[in-house]
């Protein structure tokens, strides 16, 4: 049954991928949700004020305080009269603001911030940026309550399903052997070592099966993206890493599955669309009718899946050490894979440099307590000077 109630929505990062994404779930569901306040970082104002227009939000944050004016301008060219807040700040307030939920759909470890004010705040968190949860790990599961954390991942979506679905109590964590984490395998799958030096950002950019911002794409295409899932899944569900499987599934339709203690596999499988597992978080623990297309069975489909090739691919075993050696690990870990994406993005670092970088960073890191944000951003702020220096002399 389908409660009546409007659920208002705060959203991080309404110009992205995921944000626009889920303005589409919510503008398709006028009676479900209604939004509370939109933040963006500043680099698509007229979008942003756009959006402020068609979903009339309280409140409208934009991170770059350069970009204040212009977005003033735009929101009145339009009749909009939100409170507008700006700066890091101005996002934390929005984060904070009156809601059910917030999603934060914002790219990278700044999201933190963000993540801890909504927590504090006591909303419920649909979270799409993973970063920061891997990066302040012990910080969002101190703060986080049962049931406060939903995760936006396709994969880790799939698996609260699947361990949703395993009984009507939810499941019995004794019966769950593992977890088994799905990969596109990206755009290089089946490539040696040697044949991924000369490939370039736009065939990174170019992911077989999802549409998605580029951060995201080209770590999909380096495979630190499911390294960030497997610390991910381990964060959310409490599970040992040598109990989390990754396995290459190119079609993209089973987004991960979990196997229990007597044989029996669970799976996700739906069409690669976010827009399902954002309506999922967003109309947790009820279903949104209509959120996304289902499979197709009038047509034939094969699924396949396939090992990971962990010496094309080392970042899942890096991601592994990194999330078992805790602390401030996989702060570093994310840091400077940020920092070598954008050099590989700017054509200064080759395309198997990313991870051979952040291996190295990782390398001198002595990991220490991610106990306060200070710490979490000291390691991180360590990581990317350490992974610029490194970059420069690639
Ligand atoms: N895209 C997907 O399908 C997908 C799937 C699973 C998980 N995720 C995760 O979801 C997150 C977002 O990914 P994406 O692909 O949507 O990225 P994206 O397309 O690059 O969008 C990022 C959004 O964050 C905003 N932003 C940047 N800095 C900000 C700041 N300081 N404060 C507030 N907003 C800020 C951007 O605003 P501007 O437009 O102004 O720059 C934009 O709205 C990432 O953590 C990613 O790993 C994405």
């Amino acid at each position: 049954m389908q409660t009546d109630i409007t659920r208002s929505v705060v959203l991080l990062g309404s110009t992205g991928s995921i944000g626009t994404q889920s303005l589409d779930v919510i503008a398709r569901n006028p009676g479900r949700f209604r939004v509370a306040a939109l933040a963006a970082g500043g680099g698509r104002i007229d979008l942003l004020a756009r959006q402020a227009a068609e979903f009339r939000p309280e409140a409208v944050a934009v991170a770059d305080p350069a970009a204040l004016p212009a977005l003033k301008e735009a929101l009145a060219a339009r009749g909009v009269t939100a409170t507008v807040l700006a700066g890091p700040e101005g996002v934390a307030e929005a984060a904070a603001w009156p809601c059910d939920t917030v999603l934060n759909g914002i790219t990278g470890a700044l999201g933190l911030t963000s993540t801890l004010a909504a927590l504090e705040a006591g909303r419920t968190l649909a979270l799409a940026n993973k970063e920061s949860l891997i990066v302040g790990g012990p910080l969002v599961k101190r703060l986080a309550k049962p049931g406060q954390l939903l995760p936006v991942d396709s994969e880790h979506a799939a698996l609260a399903q699947c361990l949703w679905a395993a009984g009507p109590t939810g499941p019995d964590a004794s019966a769950v052997r593992k977890l088994v984490v799905t990969a596109s395998g990206g755009p290089f799958r089946g490539r040696s070592r040697a044949e991924l030096g000369g490939v370039t950002p736009e065939q990174a950019l170019a992911h077989p099966t999802w549409s998605m911002g580029p951060v995201i794409t080209v770590n999909s295409a380096t495979l630190v993206n499911k390294g960030l899932e497997v610390i991910e899944a381990h964060l959310l569900f409490d599970v040992g890493f040598d109990r989390i499987d990754v396995v290459v599934h190119p079609q993209s339709v089973v987004h991960s599955m979990v196997e229990f203690t007597d044989g029996s596999v669970i799976a996700q499988a739906s069409p690669p669309d976010m827009r399902l597992p954002i309506a999922l978080a967003l109309g947790w623990p009820e279903r949104v009718a209509g959120a996304a297309p289902a499979v197709d069975w009038t047509r034939a489909h094969t699924w396949t899946f396939e090992p990971l090739d962990d010496e094309a691919f080392p970042a899942v075993a890096l991601a592994r050490h990194v999330g078992a050696a805790g602390g401030t690990a996989p702060a570093v870990y994310n840091a400077a894979n940020e920092v070598c994406v954008e050099a590989f993005l700017g054509g200064r670092l080759p395309f198997p440099g990313i991870v051979d970088t952040v291996a190295a960073v990782v390398a001198e890191h002595v990991p220490g307590e991610a106990g306060s944000v200070e710490e979490v951003l000291a390691a991180d702020g360590w990581a990317r000077i350490r992974a610029r220096e490194l970059t420069a002399t690639a």
